[in-house]
């Protein structure tokens, strides 16, 4: 069989695919506790001004220097100027260390789904049902090995037929279900109180810890200093508009994150009575609140089986974009074929995989830094690599190869409106911003802020 070219087919294929990666469990879990916590329409404002300034720079970057290069995040950095080769394996080694313990939290989201799917969400409303749960070692192990092995299918299916067909069906089904279920829970009784508490601006809620929090969460939500963007930008064609592109991106990740947030906020508040207290972010948000939010609703039973199928497409489209990513340096590295690589990142994120999910059991005495072993990969990624990765990134454009370098690499296909924003941004916004989400977000982990 002929290798296929790798390259998406339209510019269509390319958002959806990168929109696929961006839109994830950070937009459902995570961003709807956020903005209840940080004055509601304070803080959408605070993430909407950064997310088209700070998140479009930094994106704007990864997949012009993706494109540019035709390389993988590894090589990409050397390709430009060799003494940067470190930032490239900095950067290769956070989808490494991400990638197996996302599946995990992945395998979780499959089996609520079948929990649900069955006609069994009633149980998944008892106190002891998660952690009853995740504290097992084959039942974690087995829907963990269902969840990596679907992804795996789909990347080794290669660019065109595995990533852009998938997330052709994936992402507007995904926009459909995200829309149905905002307009079934806003609709409901009591649905408004908690609508205006999303919406409505608070101004005590600003603060510097609101722009922290907005800017960490961006960051993340926009699959940003991971690789990936280098990636599928190595994807893109010439002939297509890098500054439209991400303009796009941008909209459909803070669109399913504002809709995820008229899901989340509405429905917790009918089911406290309007108690906001009840709403918290990560696994407690979406395997033990929300079941018992589903629980007391009268189509509760329903909604479980859509939101948790909602759910899944989001953290399937992520994971293919990490897997990708590994595949592709392990393809350039080794002069691989894509299957072979598949398989051996295959078997390499099951091992991985397997100490994470049993963290929360057998293995719960190793703890790291007092984290559990997924929480300690995750830190280690999110909170200290990946702040890094953009930082040395800012610095990288903004002084070494210059920002003209990546603008003309957007102008190869369209002219670059946002130029001069774009370089402010990159050589002197961006940098200090990065430095305070490092400094805040160690912080916070260690409990010395509380984000
Ligand atoms: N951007 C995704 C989200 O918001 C997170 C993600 C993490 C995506 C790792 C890809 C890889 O949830």
């Amino acid at each position: 069989m002929k290798e296929q070219k790798n390259s998406f087919s339209s510019r269509l294929g390319f958002i959806l695919a990168a929109a696929g990666s961006a839109v994830g469990l950070g937009n459902i879990w995570r961003f709807p506790y956020l903005a209840a916590k940080y004055g509601g329409g304070t803080f959408l404002l605070v993430y909407l001004i950064l997310a088209v300034t700070f998140g479009f720079s930094l994106m704007l970057t990864e997949i012009a220097i993706g494109r540019k290069t035709g390389r993988s995040p590894l090589s990409a950095f050397t390709s430009l100027n060799k003494k940067f080769s470190f930032l490239g394996i900095l950067c290769s080694i956070v989808p490494v260390v991400i990638f197996p313990y996302y599946c995990v939290i992945g395998g979780w989201v499959i089996k609520y789904f079948f929990v649900y799917a069955t006609g069994r969400g009633a149980q998944a409303v008892e106190d002891t049902f998660f952690t009853g749960f995740i504290s097992g070692a084959a039942e974690p192990l087995f829907w963990l090995f269902l969840f990596i092995a679907g992804t795996a299918l789909i990347v080794m299916l290669g660019v065109q037929k595995g990533i852009e067909n998938a997330s052709k069906v994936l992402m507007p089904i995904l926009v459909i279900l995200s829309v149905g279920i905002a307009a079934y829970v806003v609709t409901r009784p009591g649905a408004l109180e908690g609508l205006i508490y999303y919406i409505k601006p608070d101004l005590s809620g600003f603060s510097a810890n609101c722009v922290l929090a907005a800017m960490g969460q961006l960051f993340y939500s926009m699959s940003l200093a991971m690789g990936i963007m280098i990636t599928y930008g190595s994807y893109m064609p010439k002939t297509e508009n890098i500054e439209a592109s991400v303009r796009s991106i941008e909209l459909f990740d803070t669109g399913i994150a504002f809709i995820s947030g008229m899901i989340i906020v509405p429905s917790v508040f009918i089911f406290s009575g309007g108690d906001e207290s009840v709403l918290s972010s990560g696994p407690s948000l979406m395997f033990i609140t929300l079941p018992k939010v589903f629980g007391s609703m009268r189509a509760g039973g329903l909604l479980g089986v859509v939101f948790f199928v909602l759910v899944l497409f989001a953290a399937l489209t992520s994971a293919i974009s990490l897997m990708e990513t590994v595949v592709s340096i392990v393809q350039e590295k080794c002069g691989l074929k894509r299957r072979i690589a598949c398989i051996l990142v295959f078997a390499y994120a099951l091992l991985m995989a397997v100490p994470s999910s049993l963290g929360f059991g057998v293995l719960s005495w190793v703890a790291p830094l007092g984290l559990s072993i997924l929480d300690f990969f995750d830190f280690i990624s999110n909170s200290v690599l990946m702040p890094l990765v953009a930082l040395f990134t800012c610095i990288f454009v903004g002084y070494v190869i210059k920002p003209k370098t990546v603008a003309d690499e957007v102008k190869v296909s369209a002219p670059f409106r946002s130029e001069k924003l774009y370089t402010l941004l990159i050589k002197y916004i961006a940098p200090v911003l990065i430095l305070l989400i490092l400094i805040s977000s160690v912080a916070n982990t260690f409990g010395w802020i509380s984000l």
